[in-house]
């Protein structure tokens, strides 16, 4: 079955073509971090502008690169929430007057599953049970996956997601816009010990992370010391980064044990995290749980996790409607 799947939930457009949820065929990812950089993060109103001008270009080149014309597909997943309604709407409707044009199926997307079920876009994919760490810019959650439409939520942020925290710290230290990757790359240049900030919930029985106490702490520092901070910025950023990775892999591994899986996956922006990677890896060889993390493009957002999750209900029969409408936020 060949699916195209398209997505606009934030600030990248983006379209794939996955074949039985699993192959993917081509898959095309049109950023607007240019637009967005010099303004310190997404602003809604532009993003939708964006995605109106790159919608019919991406699915071109989708299916362009994939070898294929539109009346070879047999069905569209659009990503239906959530995100910004605005950007939503964008690909949403796109995909809705695609399907019906063409007389095929199309089905709504959770976006969060879709970052939960990339991992069955790699080789040698997971088994069920398994235990999920999504981190993200919106989201950071942990997921108990039982099957590929069966997701249990153990816990989440009670604040800032782990994306977020990054994103605002980078801001802080003056870094630009996203802040993942420079935090992620300033990280290796610093030595983690040096400053130590809290490791919020780790004494806490449960699931659930807070961020927002860490990026206050570097917030205070910066202020108490502006001067000094900029000869030790990479020292914060390693210990910040520390920090918000021992929870992370702390919690995500406590999960796996919990209910006995042999499997954990990090999924979503911030599993692009080298270090990240590293240390859930290194828990998984200690601890005996094989870890699946796949590879950077399909960490952040892209269409070919919409495709593979579409798939999956498209099996057991959902199908979209035209008066169904996105939604901005889900208790996934
Ligand atoms: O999944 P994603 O592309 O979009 C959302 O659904 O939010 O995640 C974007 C987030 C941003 O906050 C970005 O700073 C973070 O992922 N990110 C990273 C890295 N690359 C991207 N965080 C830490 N280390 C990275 N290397
Ligand atoms: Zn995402």
């Amino acid at each position: 079955m060949l699916i195209l799947g398209i997505e606009s939930s934030c600030d990248e457009t983006a379209a794939a073509v996955v074949e039985d949820g699993c192959r993917v065929l081509s898959s095309v990812v049109a950023s607007q971090v240019d637009v967005h950089h010099r303004y310190g993060g997404v602003v809604p109103e532009l993003a939708s502008r964006k995605h109106i001008e790159a919608i019919l270009p991406v699915v071109t080149d989708a299916l362009y690169q994939a070898g294929l014309k539109k009346d070879d597909l047999d069905a569209v997943a659009v990503t239906q929430g959530p995100g910004l309604v605005g950007s939503l709407l964008v690909g949403y409707s796109f995909a809705k007057a695609l399907a019906y044009g063409l007389d095929i199926p199309w089905v709504g997307v959770n976006h969060l599953e879709g970052h939960i079920l990339s991992v069955f876009l790699e080789d040698d994919p997971p088994d069920f049970p398994f235990c999920a760490l999504l981190a993200s810019g919106g989201h950071t959650a942990i997921y108990y996956v039982t099957g590929f439409t069966e997701i249990e939520r153990m816990g989440q942020t009670r604040d800032d997601a782990a994306g977020e925290a990054y994103d605002k710290v980078a801001k802080v230290l003056g870094l630009g816009y996203p802040g993942g990757k420079v935090i992620d790359d300033l990280a290796h240049q610093g030595d983690p010990t040096r400053i130590r900030f809290k490791r919020p919930f780790l004494d806490r029985n449960g699931f659930d992370f807070s961020f927002s106490g860490i990026k206050s702490a570097v917030n205070r520092l910066v202020q108490n010391d502006p001067e000094g901070m900029a000869e030790q910025v990479a020292d914060v950023a390693a210990g910040f980064q520390e920090a918000v990775i021992d929870v992370l892999t702390y919690k995500l591994m406590q999960a796996a044990r919990s209910r006995n899986c042999g499997y954990v996956v990090v999924v979503g922006g911030v599993a692009a995290n080298r270090r990240l990677r590293e240390r859930v890896s290194q828990a998984g060889a200690e601890q005996g749980i094989a870890v699946h993390i796949p590879g950077l493009a399909l960490c952040g957002d892209n269409a070919a996790m919409i495709a593979a999750a579409g798939y999956h209900y498209l099996q057991k029969g959902r199908r979209g409607k035209l008066d169904d409408d996105v939604y901005s936020r889900v208790p996934l």
